[in-house]
Parts: structure tokens; sequence; C-alpha cells
């Protein structure tokens, strides 16, 4: 089964953002994981488009871009625009979320659906075979460097068997709280990508780190 990281950018340094995507596009990471915040959505605000654009112009692998907004869908031609490859919207902020993927798939990205820590996957029923990435949200979103909730395993367990069952072809993303002392237990849960913020950046040696985390 295929093991991705995809390290957030949300836990590096601003001050010198360009210095870390160097260092991303030199490590094992797969994909650089983009944490978009709206103030609405979550309590917190990160940053939008103009950021984007700019890791774009030097990041040499995709853009895993996260949405916690709501009314994510007036901005997909935008993220599209900034460089987004594959562009995840939550279950929560979408009515209309078959039609959500529909278009981000028009507009040539890869789709992905989110869930809270809350939301059950049994409502992915009906949709799970649209998806390119399922994203299991592992604390509640808006801030990084939280405790990783247990139970999201478990959750992660259930969901790998309805993809398995439904011959899905979503990949499983597990985003709060992942780090070299839980990584292996999410692999052996069915989880494809890792998100990992401050494990990675926190760390003495994040490429160290990224190459552990994947091969742990
Ligand atoms: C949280 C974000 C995460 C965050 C993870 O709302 O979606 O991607 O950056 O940070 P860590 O790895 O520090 O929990
Ligand atoms: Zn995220």
């Amino acid at each position: 089964m295929k093991r991705l990281i995809a390290p957030s950018i949300l836990a590096s340094n601003f001050l010198k953002l360009g210095v870390d995507i160097e260092l991303l596009n030199k490590s094992d990471a797969d994909w650089i994981h983009v944490d978009v915040m709206d103030g609405r959505f979550v309590p917190n605000i990160s940053f939008g488009m103009p950021i984007i654009k700019a890791v774009k112009t030097i990041a040499e692998k995709p853009l895993d871009v996260h949405l916690m907004i709501v009314e994510p869908g007036k901005y997909f031609n935008d993220f599209k625009s900034a460089g987004a490859d594959i562009l995840t919207v939550h279950y929560e902020a979408c009515p209309h979320l078959h039609k959500d993927i529909q278009t981000i798939h028009s507009l040539g990205m890869k789709a992905g659906i989110a869930l809270n820590p809350h939301t059950p996957i049994h409502l992915l029923e009906e949709i799970i075979t649209d998806a390119d990435l399922i994203l299991i949200m592992s604390v509640n979103p808006g801030f990084g460097g939280q405790s990783f909730i247990k139970e999201s395993i478990s959750k992660i367990s259930r969901l790998r068997d309805m993809i398995d069952r439904t011959g899905s072809n979503a990949l499983i993303e597990v985003d709060g709280g992942v780090g070299l002392d839980n990584a292996k237990i999410l692999f052996d849960a069915g989880v494809n990508v890792l998100v990992a913020g401050s494990s990675v950046f926190g760390s003495a040696d994040p490429q160290d780190t990224i190459k552990k985390l994947k091969s742990v």
C-alpha cells in the first residue's frame, strides 16, 4: 500500500518559508500540505492565495491544499490558479458535496473530502467512489500542535473496510497530532498519507524525521 508523507507548512517558519519549501523539495516528502483557514469554519485564520502562489513558484512536489473554510466552492478557480494539485473540502462545509467534487475534477485537480472528528464515515457511503482522497481529522481543525485523538484509529480501519468493499480508489490521509509515536499504527490501520506539521518542523532534523516517518 502507498505510504506518503505530506508535511504541513502551517508549522514552518513563515519568515523563511522559501527555505522550508526547498528543504521539503530535497526531502522524502511526497506532497506539501497547505492549511487554509478562514476564521469561520475554524476559529483560526492562516493564509490564502498569495502565499500559495508564492509557494508554487518553487515547490517541486504537489500542493495538497486543505480548505478549512465555509463556502469553499466560491474559490475553486482561484485555488486552481494559485497552484493547488489536490483540493480537499470539509464534508461539514459542503451541502452540495457531489457537485463540488465534480467541479474540482473539471478544473483538473484531485478532490479530497475531510471529516471532522465527530463526523461518522458512514456519511461517505454515496460519495466514496467519487473521491480521490478522504482526510480523517485526528484533531479538531484550526491549530497545529494538538494531541492526537486516539479514536481516529478505529475510524480509519472502518474507512479502509469501506474503501476496499466499494472498490473506491480513494487514498486515506490522516491529519493532526501525527508523529513518530503513532505513524506505524496509522499505516497499519490503512492510512496512505500522513500529514505532519509540528513533528516535522519542530524536530531538530526535519528531513530525517520525514524519512523516519516513511519507514516506521
Ligand atoms: C489542523 C491542520 C493540520 C495541522 C497539523 O487544523 O489541518 O494540517 O497543520 O499540525 P500538527 O501536525 O502539528 O498536528
Ligand atoms: Zn490540514
